[in-house]
């Protein structure tokens, strides 16, 4: 059997780090023991273009490992030529790199390794909201730069303390960043989700559901958007949704970039309109050099708090992913059953609906 894996490279700091599971070098540990089996593993980063490993190899793969922190973009015509792919395993959360519909239709089975990095991302979001309500990045460059002026930076912080927190999508990092903001003392927690909070779990850190999206951004000062990215979201944040923010709001996105209209966000941030935007994914990954986010401002030079796509990969993160991920193998490679809540597309038929309604 071929194993093909699109990892990120790890260089220097792979060597240095073995706990750097999911890089090329450290091959998420599973080396090994899948050639101890007798299975042949293809390792690589080179993923764009027809003379990449990843399209040359996965011609004959049968199962395909990816993360979402270096996507190999699996399209529907790569799935066509995929002749031998039965399984697609995203070594972490979030397997919207594959065409989804296009593996029900040519019955390639999708899973990844839920909850794997929830609470890392959870953890991220409360960071970025953090950092852009309390104005932090300008600060931290103004005391490197040799410079102090308190107003400065004063003129446009704020306490978390009596805001309004929204999150797009109440799932298992939605839920947990409310969770978090709970000693904060905001003025409120909101959810937007097609899916309501069990009544329990909703009541244990009083959030409260707004089910029309407008409705929804004009009641925050900060909104998080923790939903996967799937036709109902593409580009669910564009300048038309921007228009029913309330006018100096921050916005955090470590869901997906795509999610954000990047032009959209860019311009609403320049105006004023937005105050702040917060995150590390990006429509394209790795972003590009000159990409708008990497730069953007607020009206006052400030509110950028982009970083490259980690949130989730932390190394506790990372040694959570690279087992479950030889956990769904096993399961594949012994006919055994996989654990319900890592399937995402089963055979022929989505198997989850937390990518969108249908
Ligand atoms: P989850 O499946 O537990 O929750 C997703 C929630 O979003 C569900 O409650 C679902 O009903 C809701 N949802 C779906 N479509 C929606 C829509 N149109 N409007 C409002 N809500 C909608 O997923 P989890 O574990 O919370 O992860 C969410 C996403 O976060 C992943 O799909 C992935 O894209 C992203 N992620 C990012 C990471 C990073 O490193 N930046 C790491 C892990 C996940």
């Amino acid at each position: 059997m071929k194993v093909l894996a699109i990892l990120y490279n790890g260089n220097e700091a792979a060597v240095q780090e073995p706990r750097l599971l999911g890089t090329v070098e450290n091959k998420l540990g599973i080396a090994e023991w899948l050639a101890s089996q007798g299975h042949e593993l293809v390792v690589s980063s080179s993923k764009e273009g027809p003379d990449s490993d990843f399209q040359k190899h996965l011609v004959d793969a049968e199962v395909l490992i990816t993360t979402p922190f270096h996507p190999g973009y699996l399209t529907r015509d790569l799935i066509e030529k995929a002749k031998n792919l039965k399984i697609c395993i995203t070594a972490g959360v979030g397997s919207d790199h594959i065409d989804l519909n296009a593996a029900v239709d040519h019955k390639i089975q999708v899973l990844e390794v839920s909850g794997s990095n929830v609470v890392s991302v959870a953890e991220h979001v409360v960071m970025s909201i953090l950092l852009l309500v309390r104005n932090f990045v300008p600060a931290h460059e103004m005391i490197e730069r040799g410079d102090w002026a308190v107003s400065d930076i004063a003129r446009n912080a704020f306490d978390l303390e009596g805001k309004v927190v929204g999150t797009i999508g109440a799932g298992r990092i939605g839920y947990r960043v409310l969770q978090r903001l709970v000693p904060f003392d905001c003025k409120e927690l909101l959810y937007y989700d097609y899916a309501p909070l069990p009544a329990g779990a909703a009541e244990a850190i009083k959030a409260r559901r707004v089910e029309d999206l407008k409705e929804f951004v004009s009641q925050c000062d900060v909104v998080t958007v923790n939903c996967p990215l799937h036709e109902g979201t593409r580009g669910l944040v564009d300048d038309e949704l921007l228009k029913h923010f309330k006018k100096g709001a921050w916005l955090v996105n470590t869901a997906r970039g795509a999610i954000c209209d990047k032009d959209a966000v860019a311009r609403s941030l320049k105006s004023g309109h937005l105050n702040g935007y917060a995150g590390d994914v990006w429509n394209v990954q790795p972003a590009p050099k000159d990409h708008v986010w990497r730069t953007m401002k607020n009206d006052l030079g400030a509110g950028n708090g982009m970083v490259p796509h980690y949130s989730g990969t932390t190394l506790d993160a990372q040694a959570r992913y690279a087992s479950g991920t030889k956990s769904i193998l096993e399961n594949y490679l012994n006919n055994k059953p996989q654990e319900a809540q890592n399937i995402i597309v089963g055979l022929g038929k989505y198997e989850t609906k937390a990518y969108g309604q249908r």
